[in-house]
């Protein structure tokens, strides 16, 4: 018989709200979500969770681990470690490494270190190139998608030509999903020329062509790091005319602005870049349209961020949810908001069929959270061997306390538990 433990009395976060209910853990899976369980289960270990909000493992689409070439910033044990800090149970790694993730070798080999190293589930993304639109899509069934950046950023994939962009889009199984950095290279360029970096126009134009692209293929797509209102806008329009496109936002977009990044210079750097605060607000009234918070997670050392040419990309795994519950304090969002954006639209959307909600048949995936722990956000005992975080001094509300990834303790109060390797490849529908 598989262990079985009973968590009693937490507050159950599900999209319809929040209850005190007892959890039903069996093995790996949730067996029963309901009030009061202790006589369904009489042998089970019975834990008291009272006095803690329950979400669903948080599901994390976009993320850079830096394995292979990168190690010196990241890898797949100290990133995944980051990533149950930050109350993350999955996460979808990005294959800008170097090599890239490009062909079935490499992206083996990755897959093989990841299985060795991670600590929670993951999944990889396989990388377009001008030149490999056969071989990724033979891919399509490991892959949790095929990411595609058709303006330049971090690493050397680039697809900013429509020939090959199209052969990817009728090649890659309709079923799969296209994930996209939507940025204008020659609109990028054009400013860089000018010392601007990547002004709004950037990602609208982006944006624009991959939805119609999409649009006229027929295939699903997914914009990464939407960070414009306008955006948000067309991507909506796009939906209500039936396309299959969905879309993240991270968190340094929502919590980030432009008087942040005049303070924070090249640390606050990244692609697309922080928004003005009137953009900012923007996103926010547009919110139902967003379908996911991913945290682009892209670490980079201080001393690259503050040498001579700094990288683009800010770390954001381990600061996401508490800044998601300090919005829930601000009267921002609810909690079931956070349940819906950063578990149940990423299991949807990518086909995570076990995942993404507390319910029985699913994977004991559990974030148990103190509402109410006030504490300021620092550089110190980060996960991330990075070890920096663009928000170093918010006063935040709201922190990880204790995670169970399928059925097991992996992180409590600031302690990795997991084991390098615990964490498993996930299976799409
Ligand atoms: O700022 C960014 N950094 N944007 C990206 O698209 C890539 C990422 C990275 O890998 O550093
Ligand atoms: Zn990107
Ligand atoms: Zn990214």
């Amino acid at each position: 018989m598989a262990k079985q433990i009973l968590l009693r009395g937490g507050r159950v976060v599900t999209p319809q709200g929040v209850q005190r209910l007892d959890i039903l853990i069996r093995g790996e899976q949730i067996a029963a979500v309901q009030p009061d369980l202790m006589a369904e289960a009489p042998l089970a270990e019975v834990r008291d969770v009272d006095g803690f909000v329950v979400l669903p493992g948080l599901i994390d689409v976009h993320v850079h681990l830096r394995e292979p070439g990168g190690e010196h910033k990241e890898d797949f044990t100290t990133g995944t470690c980051a990533a149950l800090a930050g109350g993350v149970t999955t996460v979808f790694a990005m294959p800008n490494t170097s090599p890239p993730i490009t062909d079935r070798a490499t992206f083996e080999e990755v897959a093989a270190r990841a299985a060795a190293k991670a600590v929670c589930d993951y999944g990889l993304y396989i990388g377009a190139t001008p030149h490999n639109a056969e071989e990724a899509a033979t891919l399509c069934r490991q892959a949790v998608g095929l990411k595609m950046y058709i303006g330049s950023s971090t690493g050397d994939l680039l697809v900013d030509r429509f020939g090959a962009q199209i052969e990817h889009f009728e090649r890659y199984p309709k079923d799969g999903i296209i994930a996209v950095h939507a940025e204008n290279e020659e609109a990028v360029q054009y400013y860089a020329a000018r010392g601007q970096h990547r002004p709004p126009i950037c990602a609208g134009l982006a944006t624009a062509y991959v939805l119609a692209l999409a649009e006229q293929t027929g295939h699903r797509l997914h914009v990464c790091h939407v960070s414009t209102a306008y955006e948000l806008t067309l991507i909506h329009e796009a939906r209500r005319r039936g396309l299959r496109v969905t879309c993240e936002v991270t968190p340094h977009h929502l919590f980030l602005t432009t008087e942040d990044w005049a303070r924070l210079g090249p640390l606050g750097k990244v692609n697309p870049p922080l928004r003005t605060p009137q953009e900012v607000e923007g996103l926010w009234s547009l919110r139902e349209a967003i379908d996911m918070i991913a945290t682009d997670h892209a670490p980079h050392t201080l001393a690259e961020k503050q040498g001579a040419s700094p990288p683009s990309g800010l770390p954001g795994l381990e600061t996401m949810l508490p800044l998601l519950l300090t919005a829930v304090h601000e009267g921002r969002l609810s909690l079931p908001d956070i349940a819906r954006w950063t578990a149940q639209r990423p299991a949807e959307t990518f086909g995570l069929a076990r995942k993404g909600r507390i319910a029985a048949g699913y994977d004991a995936d559990l974030t148990l959270v103190d509402l109410d722990a006030e504490w300021t956000i620092g550089n110190e005992g980060l996960y991330t061997r990075c070890g920096w975080t663009p928000f170093a001094g918010r006063a935040v509300r709201g922190r990880t306390a204790h995670v169970y990834l399928r059925g097991r303790l992996a992180f409590s109060e600031g302690r990795v538990l997991a084991e390098a390797g615990s964490g498993r490849a996930v299976m799409l529908e």
